[in-house]
């Protein structure tokens, strides 16, 4: 990524509505070069809501495609750079369609959180593969509070309280966490090269979601090779890893939190109080009604 701090301005932005969908300027100003992108056959975009497990899950792929072929990517490109975050425009940087664009790899890896209905209709077309990772609503919400508290250009978070009834009405960058994992749930249905994962299934035992990935990919690696790519990925090294954990990304403050945190799942049980936990459950089975879709809070 091409950055100089002397240049670029880093302020807490505003929320507004974008087509229905809360989003912040950074992820609309690029807009029709987005949409207008050109996707390949054999691209793979990961996509999320955010704070769901997408760097885990991008850091497997990569490690899947290109850990035997090309080593040295692992020590030198930061995660962020290998797997573009297709819909970001925080100029000079360069934008995420050009980082995408300029990808020497075969396949390219692709981020993106957009809601489903967003999403460049070229991947649909060339019939992509897409990699969905979903969180439990509590713990993601969780995580998106401390990084929207570190992450200086999202919006100001405020306290906790008031946090949890904005991302019950929506109001987050790229919306409501219900819309999101139920419209690319729906999707499934109809788009079969959708792999939807959830990130408790992934702590719970990361070896058999990278078997069901490899199965999805069409990937045979061998048995050391996995047992390499899944120590790899566990939380301890990844936090470790720099090229992993984004202490090098510019954006974040991680004197207020680090990007990789916690890495479990319940840890809303030290941020809910009961009373706000029975709010919340309460709202959650009005919005979350097919009873296919299931998430697990516990493991
Ligand atoms: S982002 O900014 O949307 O791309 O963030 P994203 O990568 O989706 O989510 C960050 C959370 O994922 C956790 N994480 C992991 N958990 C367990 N194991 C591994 N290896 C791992 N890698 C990332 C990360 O810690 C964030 O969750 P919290 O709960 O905040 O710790």
């Amino acid at each position: 990524m091409s950055f100089d701090p002397d240049k670029v301005c880093l302020s807490r932005l505003q929320l507004f509505d974008f087509h229905g969908v809360s989003m912040t300027h950074l992820f609309t100003d690029n807009w029709e070069n987005v949409q207008n992108f050109q996707a390949r056959p054999d691209d793979i975009l990961v996509a999320t809501y955010p704070k769901a497990g997408t760097t885990w899950v991008s850091y497997i792929l990569d490690l899947l495609h290109f850990g035997e072929t090309s080593p040295e990517r692992q020590t030198s490109i930061p995660i962020y750079d290998r797997v573009p975050f297709l819909e970001i425009f925080i100029p000079p940087m360069d934008s995420g369609v050009d980082l995408a664009n300029n990808l020497p790899t075969s396949p390219r890896l692709i981020k993106t959180h957009f809601p489903v209905q967003f999403v460049p209709k070229s991947f649909w077309e060339q019939n992509c593969r897409v990699v969905y990772v979903a969180r439990n609503a509590k713990d993601n919400m969780v995580s998106y509070f401390h990084f929207d508290c570190m992450d200086m250009v999202e919006p100001e978070p405020g306290d906790w309280g008031s946090y949890l009834q904005r991302f019950m009405e929506g109001k987050m960058v790229f919306g409501s966490w219900y819309d999101h994992v139920n419209g690319w749930w729906k999707k499934k249905q109809t788009y079969s090269k959708i792999h939807y994962m959830f990130f408790e299934d992934m702590v719970e035992d990361t070896g058999r979601e990278i078997d069901k990935l490899c199965c999805f990919l069409g990937l045979s690696p061998s048995a050391e090779e996995k047992k390499q790519i899944t120590g790899g990925v566990q939380f301890d090294n990844m936090k470790k890893n720099d090229m992993a954990n984004y202490s090098t990304h510019p954006r974040m403050d991680f004197k207020i939190s680090p990007f990789m945190r916690k890495g479990k799942v319940g840890d809303w049980k030290n941020h809910f109080t009961v009373a706000q936990n029975e709010e919340f459950d309460e709202d959650y089975k009005k919005k979350m009604k097919d009873p296919s879709l299931q998430f697990r809070t516990v493991i």
